[in-house]
């Protein structure tokens, strides 16, 4: 005889309980691949701090999607590598700029079978490495916003789904929901960088578009990572000035803050699991301290758990190509 009658353990008794009780289940249809795209043609070369993704001229690139496309990836980001830098981001304005190229090319081949999403920000285009323009030594917000809003309506006239402003400047979405609509893009998605916190975990993405600042850091307008109730103000914000989806970022040491944003808001939720996210996901696999299948599941399911709808990854390829979902 025994006095225990809440056994918990009846519930995990083989896989077919487990898996009838399962609260979470994820979705490929929420997640989308990023791409970086590089001036040039015919290359393809591996970003040495994100094994498994690569730097690419619009010409690979286009391969490379409709292999993706192949193994079931439909929606995809793309972060420009440009060859020029300058005070005024001029590289990243204009049908000539790479991801603008890239965007056309892209629409052109797929039309509406693929989703196509670009950042919005101008570090990989300044000399500074900031995510806005200089002025007299500072980040200037104001002087930022046109620019932003400038590239988002290229991004929108190259045929791009929507936008992804990750440069934390204070009234982007609103502005460039205008820009936007004044062009006659109001059908354009506008998904929000709304609490993106200043990360250590950004290092390799960094590397990947030569974007770390020559001065100072990113902490004068990307979020302090002590802060939570801040993040719902960003949300809030954002929701104001029109955002469609919002966004956390990064993911992973940041759960509480999609959990918390999904109770307090409805609208759909992005979580950005981050270029350091991968890599240490990828060096703990390839030193073997762990299996690469369960590493990502997990992460991906407590991402999914905390409240996120969208899941933007670097392993969604290896998802899809090692058959990880299963089916
Ligand atoms: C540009 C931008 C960054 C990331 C997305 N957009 C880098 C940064 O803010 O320094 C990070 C993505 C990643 O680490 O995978 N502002
Ligand atoms: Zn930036």
């Amino acid at each position: 005889m025994t006095d225990i009658i809440h056994r918990p353990r009846r519930l995990r008794v083989n896989q077919l309980v487990r898996d009838m009780v399962a609260e979470t289940t994820l979705k490929i249809d929420g997640m989308i691949q990023p791409y970086f795209v590089c001036e040039g043609k015919a290359i393809k070369n591996e970003i040495p701090s994100m094994p498994g993704i690569y730097r690419e001229s619009p010409d690979s690139l286009l391969k490379s999607i409709a292999d993706d496309f192949e193994l079931g990836i439909k929606r995809v980001m793309l972060f420009g590598v440009p060859d020029k830098k300058d005070a005024a981001a001029s590289s990243a304005l204009g049908e000539n700029a790479v991801v603008n190229v890239a965007v056309k090319a892209l629409k052109d081949k797929f039309g509406e079978n693929l989703f196509v999403v670009a950042d919005v920000c101008l570090c990989a285009y300044t000399d500074s490495g900031h995510c806005g323009i200089v002025a007299n030594g500072k980040v200037d917000n104001d002087k930022t916003l046109p620019v932003l809003r400038q590239m988002a309506v290229d991004l929108a006239k190259s045929g791009c789904d929507c936008i992804a402003p990750s440069d934390m400047m204070d009234g982007r979405v609103g502005e460039i929901r205008n820009g936007l609509d004044d062009e006659g893009f109001t059908d354009t998605i506008i998904m929000a960088y709304s609490a993106k916190y200043a990360s250590a975990y950004y290092g390799p993405f960094r590397d990947a578009v030569d974007s770390a600042p020559h001065e100072g850091d990113r902490r004068g307008y990307q979020m302090d990572y002590r802060n939570r109730r801040e993040a719902l103000k960003e949300i809030a914000l954002d929701i104001d000035e029109a955002a469609d989806i919002i966004m956390i970022k990064p993911a992973l040491a940041y759960l509480d803050v999609i959990s918390q944003a999904r109770a307090m808001f409805e609208l759909p939720i992005a979580a950005y699991n981050v270029s350091g996210e991968y890599s240490m996901v990828k060096l703990m696999a390839r030193e073997g301290y762990a299996d690469e299948q369960q590493l990502v599941l997990e992460n991906m399911t407590a991402i999914t758990r905390a409240g996120a709808d969208i899941i933007l990854t670097y392993h969604l390829r290896d998802i899809l190509k090692q058959g990880w979902l299963g089916g």
